[in-house]
């Protein structure tokens, strides 16, 4: 499996910054084929559709940041499973540890989401810590073997300390007992100066600090294609 490269711009960027950034990208990069990589970029909901042109211009792939536990109905505001079915979305992030705090999400409400995601075909990437790992693998039951599980320690998220290798390489081994032989990704302040250690012992890392910046990004993407000619 290719290694996943999830942009995650969280809350960040007006419509034309975000069409702004995929055209700078597209430029600085100046090549569509990333061999080994899939660039997931999670705009926020409204982007969706007016940036999936340039996106899959540069053949990369779509996600969310968040979608609802229910399904089409009655629910101001949330953005269900049915909504985004037929859409080019193959990935939803769910129990992001900001959702879980912020938004007072639980581990039912997050596994509700992955099931609501799994049943349109788009898979949920599950964000975990020490703390959330096992209730949630337990909560998800047999929907856990279908889903990506994101290593994402609340400290090293946007703080710059982000987490030891070895830390990663145990964590990696609870997720294998808990959720069998799942695409396995970490989260908390990757960039272009770590990123390739990451990539050795995981299937990919979610960026959003070091993704805000397009010259930034293509430095991370440059790295993690092992281009030399990095500036
Ligand atoms: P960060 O965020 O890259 O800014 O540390 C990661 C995340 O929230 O997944």
């Amino acid at each position: 499996m290719a290694k996943l490269l999830v942009a995650n711009w969280k809350s960040q960027k007006s419509l034309s910054q975000a069409q702004t950034w995929l055209k700078t990208v597209g430029e600085l990069l100046g090549i569509t084929t990333l061999p080994g990589i899939t660039p997931v970029l999670t705009p926020p909901f409204p982007f969706l559709v007016p940036l999936t042109p340039m996106v899959q211009d540069l053949g990369w792939q779509l996600g969310v940041q968040d979608i609802s536990p229910f399904p089409a109905g009655s629910y101001t505001g949330a953005v269900s499973g049915a909504n985004l079915h037929g859409s080019p979305v193959k990935y939803a992030i769910v129990g992001h540890s900001e959702r879980r705090h912020y938004f007072h999400e639980t581990i039912q409400d997050v596994a509700r989401k992955a099931e609501q995601a799994l049943d349109v075909g788009i898979t949920p990437i599950v964000c975990v810590d020490k703390q959330t790992l096992e209730p949630q693998a337990a909560a998800l039951g047999e929907a856990a073997s279908k889903c990506i599980v994101a290593y994402e320690p609340t400290g090293a998220i946007g703080s710059g300390n982000n987490a030891p290798l070895a830390e990663i390489k145990e964590f990696h081994e609870h997720v294998k007992r808990l959720f069998d032989s799942v695409p396995f990704l970490y989260g908390g302040s990757v960039d272009e100066l770590n990123i390739n250690e990451y990539l050795l012992v995981t299937d990919g890392v979610i960026v959003s600090t070091a993704s805000l910046a397009a010259q930034q990004f293509v430095k991370v993407l440059k790295t993690a294609l092992g281009n030399a000619k990095v500036t």
